[in-house]
């Protein structure tokens, strides 16, 4: 993908398989949000290609193609609250999705819908209903935010970076409930995240993303206890520090400027053990 003269993603190879995930790991710039641009084709890509339901998806033309696609790629943002209208409740929230995806359905059976897309999320519908954004958790205000794209009943769900906002202590709980609900619905999922410890609790496969370049790629066990790139030994490294990029002042900075020297030539990907690829210099 390039950005005038800018490419901000270049190499990114990848499959999504129904009721598994992939997580995409790389620290920040690196084109991890490019690629949800360019999978929810919010971006139009310069060059290569995306196929669903075994369709060229950059080649997708007329409002009707692009709404079905959009609806059946859904997204979770990092930021809870930004994606809630602050004025109206959480019934609204999911009630307006399911009116457009399920006109069958009637006013009962929706609130019915409703009431299961909450216990879905693990919120109780009786309590989180008439509850305006403000007066929930980050955590909360999340499972709202994977409901409602669950109410489309989407075949692929992108999150992006989608607990990184919200407090420590919970992050794990609300994976846990995209990892259950992703498995238990067949849906296939993109886990985009900087923090690469937690790819283990979410997906069966994880790719490394440097530069716009995916530098490793494979079970999710074998890329975290058996790293083959530099660069992804670097990640692994810098777990405790994670947030901040691999800056001055940090004490892996001289092994991150040794890793980024080596990683600049595109290379290629060979296959090391089945399923488990590595980027070496060409
Ligand atoms: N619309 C844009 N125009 C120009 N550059 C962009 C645009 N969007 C992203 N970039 C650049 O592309 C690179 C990758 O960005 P992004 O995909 O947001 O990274 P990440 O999500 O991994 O932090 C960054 O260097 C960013 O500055
Ligand atoms: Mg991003």
């Amino acid at each position: 993908m390039h950005f005038g003269a800018f490419c901000a993603l270049d190499s990114a190879d990848f499959s999504l398989y129904s009721g598994r995930a992939l997580a995409l790991v790389g620290e920040s710039g690196s084109g991890k949000s490019t690629c949800a641009k360019l999978l929810t084709h919010v971006l139009t890509a310069s060059a290569g290609h995306i196929f669903h339901a075994g369709r060229d998806v950059t080649k997708l033309r007329g409002r009707q193609a692009l709404l079905n696609y959009r609806s059946a790629v859904q997204m979770v943002f990092q930021d809870p609250f930004a994606a809630l209208n602050p004025a109206h409740t959480v019934e609204h929230h999911l009630t307006r999705p399911l009116a457009l995806h399920r006109p069958d359905l009637s006013t009962a059976q929706r609130r019915d819908a409703v009431d299961e897309l909450l216990r879905a999320v693990d919120l109780d519908p009786a309590i989180t209903l008439r509850k305006h954004p403000h007066e929930m958790s980050g955590g909360q205000r999340q499972r709202v935010n994977l409901a409602r794209a669950l109410a489309v009943n989407p075949a692929v769900l992108i999150a992006d970076e989608p607990t990184s906002m919200l407090d420590v202590s919970i992050r794990l709980s609300v994976l846990d409930t995209f990892r259950d609900l992703k498995r238990e619905r067949g849906i296939a999922m993109l886990y985009i995240t900087h923090d690469i410890a937690t790819a283990r609790y979410v997906a069966e496969e994880t790719a490394v993303i440097f530069r716009g370049r995916i530098v490793e790629r494979g079970p999710t066990a074998q890329v975290i206890d058996s790293p083959r790139h530099a660069y992804t030994r670097l990640l692994l490294a810098a777990v405790p520090e994670v947030g901040s990029p691999f800056g001055a002042g940090n004490s892996l900075a001289p092994l991150a400027a040794q890793v980024r020297e080596s990683c600049d030539r595109p290379g290629t990907l060979r296959e090391v053990t089945p399923g488990h690829w590595v980027r070496f210099a060409a």
